[in-house]
């Protein structure tokens, strides 16, 4: 177990980002369009399914932008949301509150609503702030990574300020703190699936429990700066 981590050097790490990378450029073309507000991927999204899956907007937001704890969907990657909706579903990724979610949805709405979530826009993620030192942990790790301990930077796969590249790296800037936390923890916890090549459960076990915090507390907090002046008009009317 702990060898195959270990086995996973800079090059290794960078051949096969690079190659997921690659298949992310060729399949992002597809999604720049939005889709049709009244389509069936918005309507779930709105106003859930007769078969008991509940409105996403409750808890992601009116637009996909998350409310407090729940995470922002609006212009992540389509095959990215569905394939975690399938894991949820089948309860590789453990959590109680999706996982009856994504149950009551056919293989076909998830691919609908996905679709709806992906399209929407989100704003330009805030540039990435440059780091003090190797001190300023979180900056330090999102932009550097930390090569002695074959780390990588996560910029280099999340896009610089976390932007998200492709479909298949999801953006990290403005989602909640403790659900990014949460997430990095799951995968040590091995209660979320590997992803793409495995590549992010080998790096969230390099990370330590300062880490986790700062680089989550990094992304969180890179948003927020230019979250505030698009956002403001979405939520203006929302309860
Ligand atoms: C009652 C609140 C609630 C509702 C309603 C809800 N969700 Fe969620 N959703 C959550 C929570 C909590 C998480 C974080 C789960 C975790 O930590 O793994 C989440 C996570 C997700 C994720 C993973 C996002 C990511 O970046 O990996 C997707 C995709 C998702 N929800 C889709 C949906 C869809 C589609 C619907 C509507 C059919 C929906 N959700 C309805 C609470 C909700
Ligand atoms: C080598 C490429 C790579 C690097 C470097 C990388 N990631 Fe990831 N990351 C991924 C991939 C691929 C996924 C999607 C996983 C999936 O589909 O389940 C992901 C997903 C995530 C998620 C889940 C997002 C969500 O919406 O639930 C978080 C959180 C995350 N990465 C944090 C980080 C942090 C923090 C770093 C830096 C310490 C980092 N990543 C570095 C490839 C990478």
């Amino acid at each position: 177990m702990k060898a195959s981590h270990e086995t996973m050097t800079r090059p290794s790490f960078l051949a096969r980002a690079t190659a997921l990378l690659l298949v992310a450029a060729a399949s992002s073309a597809g999604w720049a369009s939005p889709p049709p507000a009244d389509s069936a991927g918005a309507r779930i999204a709105t106003a859930g399914t007769p078969n008991g899956a509940p409105a996403c907007a409750g808890c992601h937001g009116a637009r996909g932008e998350g409310t407090g704890a729940f995470p922002h969907l609006a212009g992540t990657g389509a095959a990215y949301l569905r394939e975690q909706l399938e894991a949820f579903a089948g309860g590789t990724r453990k959590n109680e509150i999706m996982a009856p979610i994504a149950r009551a949805l056919s293989p076909e709405q998830r691919t609908q609503v996905a679709d709806h979530y992906a399209g929407l826009s989100r704003p330009a993620a805030a540039p990435d702030r440059e780091a003090r030192g190797p001190a300023d942990l979180g900056a330090w790790i999102a932009t550097r990574g930390r090569w002695d301990d074959g780390l990588p930077a996560c910029a280099q796969c999340h896009g610089p300020g976390g932007s998200g590249v492709g479909t298949s790296f999801p953006p990290l800037a403005g989602q909640p703190a403790a659900y990014l936390a949460q997430q990095l923890k799951a995968w040590q916890a091995g209660a979320r699936p590997a992803g793409p090549l495995g590549l992010m459960e080998a790096v969230a076990r390099k990370l330590k429990d300062p880490d986790i915090q700062a680089v989550s507390d990094y992304y969180a907090g890179l948003a927020a700066a230019s979250a505030a002046a698009p956002m403001a008009a979405g939520t203006k009317g929302t309860p």
